[in-house]
């Protein structure tokens, strides 16, 4: 079995994009046993991480996060990607790990705003997941990515106005996709743990977990 623990993370640069290693984990519990998936999507700055890591940890589920695992099995960042192959070439790395990610059972995956967006993945996920849009205002989301900048190589290099701009224009656009999940939590007040918490329970009382 391959595990997490597994992995090292690579320093040298792999030349076979096109090649990553094995699967991250391995599927167990397909003998008709029930299990768990829940798949948290939103815009970037919505805090899917944050809180799929407090979900996964009071369901005792394993956490993954869609961008980590792409980092993990390339050995590259979402940034080097996005230099090296363009945005199309980061939706297909995207596409292809979410077909491994979203098939791990007793998990809760976090993926990257845009995933939903690009091909049929939004389809994808919700057949075989309990799929949450965390759902903020545009304000908020901007707020939150100018504190973590360096990660998105979409919002790099805009001012604050072009940032808020940006986050507005493109929340609309994507709104089509993230209101197909199958649950809807709003996250604008989400900036304390308090808050993260009360996230939590919202979605184990949606889901009744
Ligand atoms: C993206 C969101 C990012 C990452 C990539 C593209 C997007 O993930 O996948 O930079 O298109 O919204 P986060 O939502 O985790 O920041």
């Amino acid at each position: 079995m391959i595990s997490m623990s597994n992995i090292e993370p690579n320093n040298k640069r792999s030349t076979q994009l096109e090649k990553p290693s094995t699967p991250l984990s391995h599927r167990e519990g397909q003998g008709g046993e029930s299990f768990i998936r829940i798949i948290l999507i939103g815009y970037m700055g919505a805090g899917k991480t944050t809180v799929g890591k407090e979900l996964a940890k009071a369901l005792g589920l394993t956490f993954y996060d869609l961008d980590w695992y792409i980092t993990m099995r390339y050995h590259r960042t979402v940034p080097e990607i996005f230099a090296e192959r363009g945005e199309e070439g980061f939706r297909d790395l995207e596409r292809r790990m979410l077909h491994e990610v979203a098939e791990f059972e007793n998990v809760v995956v976090s993926c990257g705003g845009g995933t939903p967006c690009f091909y049929d993945n939004m389809d994808y996920m919700n057949s075989l997941a309990d799929t949450i849009y965390l759902k903020a205002e545009p304000e908020v989301l901007a707020m939150h990515l100018r504190m973590g900048k360096g990660k998105r190589p979409l919002i790099e290099g805009k001012t604050p106005e072009e940032l808020e701009d940006y986050v507005r224009e493109t929340v609309q656009a994507r709104e089509t996709y993230y209101s197909k999940a199958k649950h809807t939590v709003d996250v604008t007040l989400l900036d304390t743990s308090v808050k993260i918490q009360e996230s939590v329970r919202i979605i184990r009382k949606l889901l009744k977990v």
